[in-house]
């Protein structure tokens, strides 16, 4: 989908004028409750004028970080009360026009407090059922989600909230042909709305049975008892319906004395004078007024930033339900909540969940409809969300509309230009984390591509390169040497700044002179690849990926520079291994991929470390005091026996802020220390246990590359190479992906997804044989 700016061109201050004051008069449905019409004025020109610059101000303040999302509204609400003096009509022109100009994209990418999408996010551990293995599920509750897909929960919530967020479903004011929002009272359609609350009220109680008994089973209170939920709905009676009929599912003896409370959070967008407005009506009045035709004007309208007259836009919406929902978590700490709401809030919680920034996330998830997942289960831990979108409660035909909201594939194929045959130039660049294996491939890029007689040039140091120009051609001297280079020996970065559109189109400026005939080549992982994809959804550059990250975090492929980094913490992991068994240590090796933990897991598997504290755990404190402070009590002692745990950088637990290593070697030293068995007899010398944190870090980053990675590298290479030649529609727009040479396949960049966690291999590795044990064994076991 398009958004630029440069499409509002048709936008002007006058029509503004006329638009907002006709959709303060238009006809609307029963039941809406728009703000008063405005008055009329004739200085409301001057007055845009001044709300401009205040506009301008708040802009460049939430670029400087300056706001809270309460701040920010207080802000917005100000100008709206003093520069437009109270007249909506003001605030509507003054903005909207902005927006035109573009003025307001900035916006989109500000620190705007709690609503800033966390850098490292910590996976919610959903897992399929085929990975639900006895090992993986003890101690563990386990929440049937329904589309095969089953949630790992600690047993106990204590700091952590867990938020059950539905919409109303159908209502008897259709959203879908009129403009809805807070201020139009609806009620739940007697038919098809009442039918669906209650099958989304049947799937919950399922759910919820299911989990209650495991924790009966435990013999632990219920923090998933649905009587001691807590319930919130918003203003709006379709909302109280929905409570009414779930809770009649969840409990159904005792449901009348439970009441629900309200909260703003939940309220749904402000469409101000266009409240119960026929959508169609709203429209043609735009096509007539700004003198355009209807996709024209959608642009306007459904660009995130537009704000309808006396009301606000979806992204202060957005900003509304993220702050509120933080608010939310906090205060409910330890306990369960359900929310009754409405779909632009699932809307809006589904693209602060997916791990793109908001403009890309906002126009996946563009459009929210009827046929669309129903639940949002969010858990909250340390102020962080998580969540997970479900189809619960829908017809099998409606989750199968689900799985299309996209037709993005479609899409790629009309952005194709490059013809067989055809190819020119190559641009080929490396970005994000470095990793080896990048040389390789770089080099037999140019070999492949000297073959065709096609010119290769590269940009250093990634997307920063091509914004600053850094494009050379490359000559056979120039990549002499470089297949066993570590690294990228063509410098590689993180470019946050390429999010910004502007950057994005001094970079598309600077390609220009080669991509007549030409593709753009991007090695790296899953951020550069959102990078290429806009790149090419927006300027129709022809790109190709070819995935490079030591974190290994693709689906469907091996990264370069995966298999090397294992190979080289292997180096020091079998170092540390005989130093710990020599001096009978306990060494924490802290590896990288926050919020990835495929390395850790590789590096514990191979070397057969004790344990591995991954972020995808879904309790990591848990999996401390138990398998990792466990094994120790078995294995601490045993002559000749390593002790070693491999943890994967920012793990989050409760002995350090920052987690990973931090504050572990502390608190198990200071565990083990009062075990009995090692306060052994007064007579004898006390057994002296060190605790150790390795940080490997980025060594792994520039580690040598393995003669996998080199020969992947250029096997991708070649293959990319040759299929631009022969079929470039197989591949532009993609990335090449293999799991091992000769399993070449393409991933559409819009279909590029994290790969899950091998829960199966996590299993496996902490099997169920019994532990090495020592003759005191049975002393230590009784401390
Ligand atoms: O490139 C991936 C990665 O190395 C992750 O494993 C790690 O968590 C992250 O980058 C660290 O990034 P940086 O070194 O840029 O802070």
């Amino acid at each position: 989908m398009e958004t630029g700016e440069t499409q509002l061109n048709f936008v002007g201050i006058e029509a503004l004028l006329a638009y907002g004051e006709d959709m303060a008069n238009a006809p609307r449905v029963e039941g809406s409750n728009p703000p008063p019409k405005p008055k009329s004025a004739t200085d409301r020109i001057k007055k845009i004028k001044s709300a401009n610059k205040s506009i301008l101000r708040l802009v460049s303040k939430a670029q400087k970080g300056s706001f809270t999302a309460e701040a920010y509204r207080t802000e917005r609400q100000l100008i709206i009360d003093h520069a437009c003096e109270g007249d909506y009509l003001v605030f509507y022109a003054a903005w909207n026009y902005l927006l035109a100009e573009g003025a307001l994209t900035p916006l989109l990418r500000s620190p705007i407090g709690s609503i800033q999408k966390p850098i490292h996010r910590r996976p919610a551990s959903i897992v399929s059922r085929d990975q639900l293995t006895a090992q993986l599920i003890e101690g563990q509750i386990v929440l049937d989600l329904g589309d095969d897909r089953f949630w790992l929960l600690p047993k106990e919530l204590s700091n952590r909230s867990l938020l059950f967020t539905m919409r109303h479903g159908l209502s008897r004011v259709d959203s879908g042909k009129y403009r809805v929002g807070r201020r139009l009272k609806n009620f739940l359609d007697e038919g098809k709305g009442f039918s669906k609350a209650d099958a989304v009220g049947k799937a919950l109680a399922k759910m919820l049975g299911v989990v209650g008994h495991q924790l009966e089973f435990f013999n632990l209170p219920n923090y998933l008892d649905p009587k001691k939920f807590e319930h919130r709905i918003s203003k709006s009676p379709n909302t109280k319906q929905l409570f009414k009929r779930i809770i009649k599912s969840i409990v159904p003896n005792g449901h009348s004395k439970i009441k629900p409370d309200f909260d703003s959070t939940l309220e749904s967008q402000d469409f101000g004078w266009v409240t119960g407005v026929d959508k169609k009506f709203e429209l043609q009045e735009a096509v007539r007024i700004f003198e355009c035709d209807e996709t024209t004007v959608k642009k306007l309208i459904k660009n995130p930033l537009y704000c309808y007259p006396a009301g606000h836009s979806f992204f202060d919406f957005y900003i509304d339900v993220i702050d509120g929902f933080h608010q939310l978590a906090a205060s409910n700490e330890g306990k369960a909540v359900c929310l009754y709401t409405h779909s632009s809030t699932l809307r809006a919680l589904i693209i602060y969940l997916d791990s793109r920034p908001f403009k890309e996330a906002f126009s996946e998830f563009g459009e929210y409809k009827e046929k669309q997942d129903n639940v949002v289960l969010l858990a909250s831990e340390q102020g962080n969300l998580m969540g997970y979108s479900t189809a619960v409660g829908l017809s099998a035909k409606e989750q199968a509309n689900r799985d299309v909201w996209i037709s993005s594939e479609q899409n790629r194929k009309e952005l194709i230009t490059l013809k067989p045959g055809q190819l020119k130039n190559i641009v080929a660049l490396v970005s994000g984390g470095d990793f080896a294996g990048a040389g390789a491939t770089l080099k037999e890029l140019r070999v492949a591509a000297q073959r065709f007689g096609i010119d290769v040039y590269f940009a250093q140091h990634g997307f920063l390169g091509l914004a600053n120009n850094w494009i050379k051609k490359i000559s056979e001297e120039d990549t002499r040497g470089m297949v066993s280079r570590p690294s990228s020996p063509i410098g590689s970065s993180r470019f946050e700044e390429f999010k910004d559109e502007r950057v994005q189109d001094i970079a598309v400026q600077n390609l220009k002179p080669y991509m007549d005939r030409g593709v753009l080549i991007v090695i790296g992982g899953d951020g550069s690849f959102r990078g290429a994809r806009a790149l090419f959804e927006r300027q129709k550059i022809q790109i190709v990926g070819i995935p490079g990250s030591i974190d290994n975090n693709i689906n469907g492929t091996t990264s370069l520079g995966f298999h090397s980094a294992i190979t080289h913490a292997n180096l020091s992991l079998e170092s540390l291994k005989s130093t710990s068994a020599a001096m009978g240590s306990i060494f924490f090796v802290e590896v990288m991929g926050a919020g990835s933990g495929h390395i850790a897991l590789a590096c514990g598997f191979q070397a057969r470390a004790e344990g591995v504290l991954v972020n995808e755990h879904p309790d990591p404190d848990t999996y401390i005091d138990q398998v990792i402070l466990g094994t120790l009590k078995r294995t601490l002692g045993v002559p000749n026996k390593s002790h070693l745990f491999i943890v994967a950088e920012k793990t989050p637990h409760r002995h350090h802020p920052q987690g990973g290593v931090h504050g572990l070697t502390e608190y198990v030293s200071k565990t083990i220390s009062e075990w009995r068995g090692f306060q052994q007899s007064e007579k004898l010398y006390k057994f002296h246990v060190a605790t150790k944190a390795t940080i490997l870090g980025h060594t792994l980053r520039g580690a040598p590359p393995t003669p996998e990675d080199k020969a992947l590298g250029q096997f991708l290479a070649y293959e990319a190479v040759q299929r631009l030649v022969d079929e470039p529609a197989s591949i532009v727009g993609s990335i090449l992906g293999s799991n091992g040479i000769g399993n070449i396949k393409t991933i559409p960049l819009h279909a590029v997804s994290p790969k899950p966690f091998d829960w199966q291999l996590f299993v496996r590795m902490h099997g169920n044989g019994p532990l090495p044990v020592k003759k005191s064994e049975q002393n230590m076991q009784s401390a």
